[in-house]
């Protein structure tokens, strides 16, 4: 009779657990920020409809394969960063080089760099690892069938969406520049038909997308769309073949996670450099600014304490980062707080470090898109996904209709020779066949006493670092908005070329002359597209940067 009290009552108590937690989900916000208004859109569809922030993640991200096809892809690969159920995770879908690939592929037979080879082309894309990603992210954490998550991208695809003015410019700079440049790619004649404000129709790649919804991953690395991808291939020298994609598997990896202030951060780990440097730059900051107060905003002190742990945060980038299947990457040693302090004791308020000074300090190595989510139940994603520069190689599989990544320009093609975006590396991001190359993506999120608070990442190479530190640092620091967090200028400095500043307008005039006296040289870039999530006083806020075409939503 004892016994079944006590049953009684746990049973009773489970229940009324039970309730608070279903009226607790009841009254809990939920929150999108993205990169335009169709995946905005259809995410919210899918929260609404019940499902959770991976399955609203999965149909955005095949959605962007459409309506924003500069970044959007199943013909590139990305990062996930995931909170789900009091557990942080973290996906790399990021592509691999072929299996023919080799060191100096890039490379002319006196070994200079031939220009372009590794940016533009058949031969400048990795093996694609979306669909693989997105496959893995359904199987371990979806709620919804696969198929009700591919269709609205199958639908904007088949019967066509209206076309962003933003999208037509973008299509036009490429194909001039291509022209310009020479480049002999497909691009022009899939997307040069397309205008501002009319519907533009995808009928390959709505058929692509079908039979991705019909097999899953092997909707694409097996069968049609594998043997249409490697014949094309064939056709025109490249060298990504079906065992490259029978091959290709997305990677579950443990997030990095470290505390700071009083926050957790969740952030991406190696290949990734961009989790490893964020941490550098946010508790090295704390070590180098004043103590006692908070420094203005975008002032001169503040740019230059940021500028100079950016030397450093991006020697060690160029030394120590790739892929960890390969070369084994001093993780833990780079984040850890003993190694930091040291690394910050040469920063002076006032003197400006020679950037060929600063060595990696470990004794013993545009395009992409990002969007943010937040469930009803708290759970959150941040994902990065690219095709690395603004549509990718230019060149789109014929029969399957997606454009190509050119993401082999991210590995260091030659040792010292800087990529597209100005970064340099060496041994530790060498070509080798099946290895991820290093990436500047940092899809992160950041937990107080285990609820999510922010929520961020960003396209732009490796500015995407300095946006997303500069982003948590407006949040948590200044106390910004998260309109104001993605809106307030940025700056961004990565040790070469050096003491260089690229910065937004809207910066002081006079802190720019001031930083000049200390002997910094400026280009004015607006860089990244920051969507961030952020809870003040319990309550969240979504914000996509005015910049570009993204679309917030916050679901009360
Ligand atoms: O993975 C990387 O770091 C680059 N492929 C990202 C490229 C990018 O952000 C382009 N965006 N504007």
């Amino acid at each position: 009779m004892k016994m079944k009290l006590n049953v009684l009552i746990s049973l009773l108590i489970s229940i009324s657990l039970n309730i608070s937690s279903v009226l607790a989900l009841e009254n809990t916000q939920a929150a999108v920020a993205m990169p335009d208004s169709y995946s905005a859109n259809v995410a919210v569809d899918v929260l609404q409809r019940g499902g959770n922030a991976i399955d609203a993640a999965i149909a955005a991200q095949f959605v962007l394969a459409v309506t924003l096809p500069e970044a959007g892809n199943v013909g590139g690969g990305g990062f996930m960063t995931i909170y789900k159920d009091g557990q942080a995770d973290f996906l790399d879908y990021r592509e691999v080089a072929p299996l023919k690939a080799h060191r100096d592929m890039y490379l002319d037979d006196s070994g200079n760099v031939i220009e372009n080879k590794s940016l533009y082309g058949i031969l400048s894309s990795g093996v694609p690892g979306t669909v693989d990603g997105m496959w893995q992210a359904h199987k371990k954490y979806g709620s919804k069938p696969w198929q009700e998550l591919l269709a609205p991208a199958i639908k904007f695809a088949e019967q066509g969406f209206i076309v962003h003015p933003e999208m037509v410019k973008n299509i036009q700079w490429r194909i001039n520049s291509f022209n310009k440049e020479g480049v002999k790619v497909n691009f022009a004649q899939y997307f040069a038909n397309a205008k501002a404000g009319e519907i533009f129709k995808q009928p390959e790649l709505a058929a692509t997308l079908k039979r991705i919804s019909e097999k899953g991953r092997d909707g694409f690395y097996k069968g049609e769309t594998a043997k249409i991808i490697s014949q094309f291939m064939l056709k025109h020298g490249g060298i990504i073949g079906m065992p490259d994609l029978a091959e290709y598997k997305a990677i579950w990896r443990t997030p990095i996670q470290q505390s700071w202030r009083e926050y957790q951060v969740i952030t991406a780990p190696p290949p990734s450099s961009g989790g490893i440097a964020i941490l550098q730059w946010l508790k090295m900051y704390d070590l180098v600014k004043p103590q006692s107060t908070i420094l203005e905003h975008n002032s001169v002190q503040y740019m230059h304490l940021l500028a100079e742990i950016g030397k450093r945060v991006f020697a060690d980038r160029a030394e120590y980062i790739g892929d960890p299947d390969f070369v084994s990457v001093a993780q833990a040693q780079l984040v850890d707080d003993k190694y930091i302090a040291m690394r910050a004791e040469g920063i002076r308020p006032n003197v400006v470090s020679d950037s060929e000074s600063i060595e990696p300090g470990l004794k013993e190595s545009e395009d992409t898109t990002h969007f943010s989510i937040v469930d009803k139940w708290g759970n959150a994603v941040s994902n990065t996904t690219t095709i690395n520069y603004t549509f990718g190689s230019g060149v789109i599989v014929e029969g399957a209709g997606f454009i190509l990544n050119d993401e082999m320009d991210d590995f260091s093609v030659k040792a010292g020779v800087a990529n597209v975006y100005g970064a340099i590396g060496g041994q530790a991001n060498e070509i080798q066949p099946n290895k991820r190359m290093v990436s500047s993506m940092t899809p992160t999120i950041l937990l107080k006493n285990n609820e999510v608070q922010v929520v961020t990442g960003s396209p732009g190479g490796t500015t995407i670092i300095t946006s997303v530190y500069q982003s948590i640092l407006n949040v948590v620091e200044f106390g910004m908005s998260a309109e104001q967090a993605v809106n307030t200028p940025r700056f961004h400095h990565q040790l070469w070329p050096k003491n260089e500043i690229r910065y937004y307008s809207g910066i002081n005039a006079s802190t720019l002359a001031e930083l000049q006296k200390l002997g910094y040289n400026f280009k004015q870039s607006n860089f990244g597209d920051v969507q961030l999530i952020s809870r003040k006083n319990g309550v969240l806020a979504a914000a996509s940067e005015t910049n570009g075409r993204g679309k917030s939503i916050v679901i009360n």
